[in-house]
């Protein structure tokens, strides 16, 4: 297994991958291989800590960060960051390369200077590189009450002091909803992958309709069973 920089000529295969690793997991299809294709030339982007991870001749792994802000509670901004998508193939899931991807690229982003990161996902996979809720060292989330305890909100302080005492308040990236934002572009961009069924699956995001805000709990409701 070796872990190296993203190259324009994995490009493809990359958001490929990330594709195959998202779809179906938070909701029905997945959008993350367009947010990685549009973050790349984002200014927020971080080109060397883009990083795949190789094995049996083939990319299985990638993970990209971004520069991010969470806004104190005096109203002044503090530098920080985030990063995801990180995807590792489903043919090489719960076998150890996830968190080794995540542990090299850690490294690499203390190594950098990056003191502090934070980003929503699963503590049960992210406490195994350090990560705990971000609550506990007052990084509130966006929307959500400052005394509520979010247990998909994480943060990390990857060097020791750089966060301390303070209080405050992030908000994810613009970056990361480009789909929703450009949803015309979005679908011109999935139109050139292979199909794929959506479906609801228990343990997606809750899904509603867009017109009349209903719950969708059914393959059937949500009504786009087909390939996308
Ligand atoms: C999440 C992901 C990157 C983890 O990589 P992985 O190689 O499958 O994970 P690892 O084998 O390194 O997991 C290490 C430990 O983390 C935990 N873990 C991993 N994935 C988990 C998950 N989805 N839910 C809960 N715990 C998880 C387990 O304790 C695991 O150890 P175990 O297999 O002995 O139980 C990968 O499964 C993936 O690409 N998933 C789809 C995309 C995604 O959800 N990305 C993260 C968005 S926040």
């Amino acid at each position: 297994m070796t872990i190296r920089l993203e190259q324009p000529k994995d490009w493809r295969e990359v958001e490929n991958l990330t594709r195959e690793a998202f779809w179906n997991v938070y909701r029905p299809g997945c959008q993350e291989h367009f947010v990685l294709n549009q973050y790349r030339s984002n200014p927020a982007f971080i080109p060397e800590l883009d990083f795949v991870m190789e094995e049996d001749g083939r990319i299985i792994g990638h993970v990209m960060f971004s520069k991010a802000k969470i806004t104190l509670s005096d109203g002044t901004v503090f530098p920080s960051w985030t990063f995801g998508p990180i995807s590792i193939h489903p043919d090489y899931k719960r076998k150890g390369y996830g968190i080794k991807l995540l542990q090299y690229a850690l490294e690499k982003a203390r190594e950098m200077g990056i003191g502090l990161l934070q980003m929503e996902g699963n503590i049960d996979f992210y406490k195994h590189a350090g990560f705990d809720l971000a609550s506990k060292i007052r990084i509130h989330y966006h929307g959500e009450p400052t005394d509520a305890e979010v247990p998909y909100f994480l943060a990390q302080e990857l060097i020791p002091g750089y966060w301390g005492n303070r209080e405050g308040t992030y908000c994810p990236p613009a970056g990361y909803f480009v789909a929703d934002a450009q949803p015309e572009a979005f679908a011109a961009y999935e139109a050139g992958f292979p199909p794929k069924e959506k479906h609801l699956k228990p343990g997606q995001l809750p899904q509603f309709c867009q017109n009349c805000g209903m719950p969708l709990t059914k393959d059937e409701d949500y009504g786009n069973n087909q390939a996308a």
